[in-house]
């Protein structure tokens, strides 16, 4: 970690990290939200600056202070996510897409708190998809050396039918990196530590364990190959 910094092969890149996890509200007091706790993308903020990039980090509902040296901007729900994304990426050397967006949002929010005194024990939220906010980035890219770096959570039986996820959402999304990772109870999500398999259209590294803080360096030290390769 210190020999990275120290070489500050990130200088003169201008990176953007989201992180954190997008709520879209019912009414003005409740949301439909996950758990994701912004720790991976702050991690990733804070290897880049020490690595001498210029970081914008595009944060969603992260309770962290922020990172020293960046340039911090802050969103509520999906759609504020995307506007931020596409707006910051038009200069970008380096996009990541650490943030967990929700991927559905209420077909009508109320102005107003949603009450139980309506006589019925039930509450039915018709919700709609969001807009793909990684796929977007990918398709509407007009700096062709521009890095575009995605996340996959998934909750899989095996490492195999996780790598089968991997190449399947890798392929969807038209990235160039995907950080894979597997979640479930009590894994990822807030943690300190995990583990992350770095899949490419050339195919899977071997999976790496560790701190969010050394991950963080291992995907940026896979990005700068990747951009070295273009
Ligand atoms: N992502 C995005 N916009 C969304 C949903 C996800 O940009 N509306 C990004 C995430 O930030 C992540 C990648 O897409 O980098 C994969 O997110 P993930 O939730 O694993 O994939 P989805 O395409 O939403 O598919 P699903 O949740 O059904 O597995
Ligand atoms: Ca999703």
């Amino acid at each position: 970690t210190g020999r990275r910094a120290a070489s500050r092969d990130l200088r003169g890149l201008r990176i953007v990290v989201s992180a954190g996890g997008t709520r879209e509200h019912l009414d003005p007091v409740r949301f439909v939200g996950n758990a994701s706790s912004g720790l991976m993308g702050w991690a990733l903020a804070r290897a880049a600056v020490l690595r001498g990039a210029e970081v914008r980090l595009v944060a969603a509902n992260v309770s962290l202070p922020p990172p020293a040296g960046v340039t911090l901007e802050q969103v509520t729900s999906t759609e504020d996510l995307h506007q931020a994304m596409t707006r910051a990426a038009k200069d970008a050397d380096l996009v990541v897409m650490a943030a967990a967006p929700a991927d559905f949002t209420p077909a009508d929010s109320q102005q107003t708190k949603i009450k139980k005194s309506s006589g019925t024990d039930r509450l039915r939220v018709e919700l709609v998809q969001t807009t793909d906010i990684l796929a977007g980035l990918v398709r509407d890219r007009t700096d062709q050396r521009q890095l575009i770096v995605g996340f996959a959570a998934e909750t899989a039986a095996d490492h195999g039918s996780l790598l089968q996820l991997g190449r399947d959402k890798l392929a969807r999304k038209g990235c160039d990196l995907l950080v894979l990772n597997a979640v479930g109870h009590g894994k990822v999500f807030g943690q300190q530590t995990s583990e992350i398999t770095l899949l490419t259209p050339a195919g899977a590294a071997a999976p790496v364990a560790g701190s969010k803080d050394m991950l963080a360096h291992e995907i940026w030290d896979e990005a700068l190959r990747l951009r070295a390769e273009r």
